[in-house]
């Protein structure tokens, strides 16, 4: 297909969105308001689909969960768990919002993927102004920050040599051959420039971008958590990068889950005491059974999904279900994609110590269009380029296998891919399986250079008596079985709507 007949397509349906927005924006007489239709400050996400479809969520109480919007920042927010972002980045984070809109952010780097070992903190003060809501990713809100300063307590010698290989002779207060271990020394203040601040990768983009999100459960107790930026995987763009999703989120030092050892030991910490977290419960890696998304995800492009995946070791075989929906409560579904193939384990990461190295293998796709707008574009490509040409329709799924993919979707088959897997032990002792963070991008891992550093949101083991893959994913003729190649897709799919946005509103 052509571009100019591709990005038509793709036109009309953000005409179609842009249209609903506007609409909303022009009857909303607050900020906040654009562009979510809902008219209440609050959005209620109780009745997700992807509760109903794995055992791991019957398990638990009875949970809404709604987000505020404005969203309300006082407090110390922390991390629950050590942290591992692009690079790979160990952190543990303590983030404290005043009602004068000052922050103080405690930010604890280590060396290790445990983080046991404190390589150096910062302490990072300025200010924050809540913007407005986002246009980008539906359901956060658009922040500025300006930071007054940042210092810095360097705990290990090593520490202190690795920063000398990456920082300039000296930072503001900083003089790194006359430093002392466990003192501060300030790296940034208003008046000094920001080169010793890029050395280190160091940004605070990541509050560009704010979501807060509250779960009531059914006892009564209720659980906060803030929502800050995604971080580039790309280094080089870590600095300059406006975020569109989300990291791990912190949760609220008085309103988090039961017990969480680690909230209390970042909670306490200061940027002379880091927290040393217990290294963590090693949970083998067994990927048997089926594993399912907590929450509604959000990547980078406006992308909002659940994932549903089932492993068969046996057959070194995989599915993976990606519901994607055009809300941040994954209440409006557009369209789902299951994708099955094979999968190999590698060796234990080099990177990141208790994280496994995977390929695999996508060879079979098939979409479900759940709205019009989706059918219908789908519908209009060429004969031969996206499953059957004329036969796409709302509710009946398609195989992408005999075109080879979809171009449109920016599917080829078969594809390769090179990921990076960890199993953690939740606070009940319950597994929960990171997989590889996908280029920011949305370029794919197709090359073991590529291979993510960093994970997404974890994903829960279905427990009970439904670990086999159930026949609504498995019909029995297809023993093949399914994970994250489509994930890609989407991402582009997205980033090609992103691109075709910009010059909707950039080029008219
Ligand atoms: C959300 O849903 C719950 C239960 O369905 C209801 O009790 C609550 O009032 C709703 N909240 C909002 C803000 O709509
Ligand atoms: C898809 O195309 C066929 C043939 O042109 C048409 O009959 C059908 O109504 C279309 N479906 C949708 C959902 O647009």
């Amino acid at each position: 297909m052509s571009n100019g007949r591709l990005s038509h397509l793709l036109k009309g349906v953000w005409m179609l969105w842009l249209w609903q927005a506007v609409f909303v924006a022009g009857t909303a007489s607050k900020l906040w308001e654009v562009p979510t239709a809902s008219l209440t400050s609050s959005s209620n996400l109780s009745d997700s689909l992807w509760e109903q479809d794995c055992q791991y969520h019957h398990l638990q109480d009875r949970v809404t969960t709604t987000a505020d919007i404005p969203p309300r920042l006082d407090g110390t927010w922390v991390s629950t768990r050590c942290e591992v972002r692009p690079g790979p980045e160990f952190i543990t984070r303590s983030y404290t919002f005043h009602p004068s809109r000052h922050f103080q952010a405690l930010q604890h780097y280590y060396t290790d993927s445990s983080c046991e070992d404190p390589a150096y903190s910062l302490m990072i003060r300025g200010k924050l102004r809540l913007r407005q809501a986002s246009w980008i990713t539906r359901g956060a809100i658009e922040a500025e920050h300006h930071l007054s300063k940042v210092s810095i307590v360097v705990h290990s010698l090593a520490a202190k040599q690795r920063l000398a290989s990456m920082l300039p002779p000296t930072c503001v207060g900083l003089t790194l051959g006359r430093v002392l271990q466990g003192k501060p020394y300030e790296l940034y203040n208003t008046r000094a420039g920001r080169g010793c601040l890029e050395a280190l990768g160091f940004s605070m983009m990541e509050m560009g971008l704010i979501r807060v999100e509250t779960r009531h459960h059914g006892h009564g107790g209720k659980v906060q958590e803030l929502l800050l930026g995604d971080i580039h995987t790309d280094w080089t763009q870590r600095s300059q990068y406006r975020p569109t999703g989300y990291q791990q989120p912190l949760q609220n030092a008085m309103h988090h889950i039961h017990p969480c050892p680690v909230c209390a030991l970042v909670y306490r910490s200061s940027e002379q005491r880091p927290p040393v977290l217990p290294r963590s419960l090693a949970a083998p890696l067994s990927l048997t059974g089926r594993w399912a998304s907590h929450r509604c995800e959000t990547r980078p492009n406006i992308l909002f999904l659940t994932r549903d995946f089932t492993f068969d070791p046996d057959q070194h075989a995989w599915q993976g279900v990606y519901r994607h929906y055009s809300d941040p409560a994954c209440s409006q579904p557009t369209f789902t994609l299951r994708a099955s193939g094979h999968y190999a384990q590698g060796k234990p990461s080099a990177k990141v110590s208790g994280a496994t190295e995977f390929v695999f293998k996508v060879t079979q796709v098939r979409v479900t269009a759940l709205e019009e707008p989706t059918a219908k574009l789908l519908n209009g490509t060429r004969p031969g380029k996206c499953g059957r040409a004329g036969g796409w329709e709302v509710g009946v799924e398609q195989d992408l296998t005999p075109t080879d993919g979809c171009t449109l979707l920016g599917i080829k088959l078969p594809h390769k891919e090179y990921e990076l897997f960890k199993i953690e032990l939740d606070h009940r002792k319950h597994p929960l399986l990171f997989i590889g963070e996908r280029p920011t991008d949305g370029s794919s891992p197709d090359r073991p250079q590529r291979r993510p550093t960093s994970f997404q949101a974890p994903m829960g083991h279905c427990s009970g008596g439904d670990t086999q893959p159930s026949h609504r994913y498995f019909n029995s003729k297809q023993v093949q079985l399914a994970a994250s190649g489509t994930e890609r897709l989407a991402q582009l799919v997205l980033l090609v709507l992103g691109s075709v946005l910009c010059s909707w509103i950039c080029g008219y």
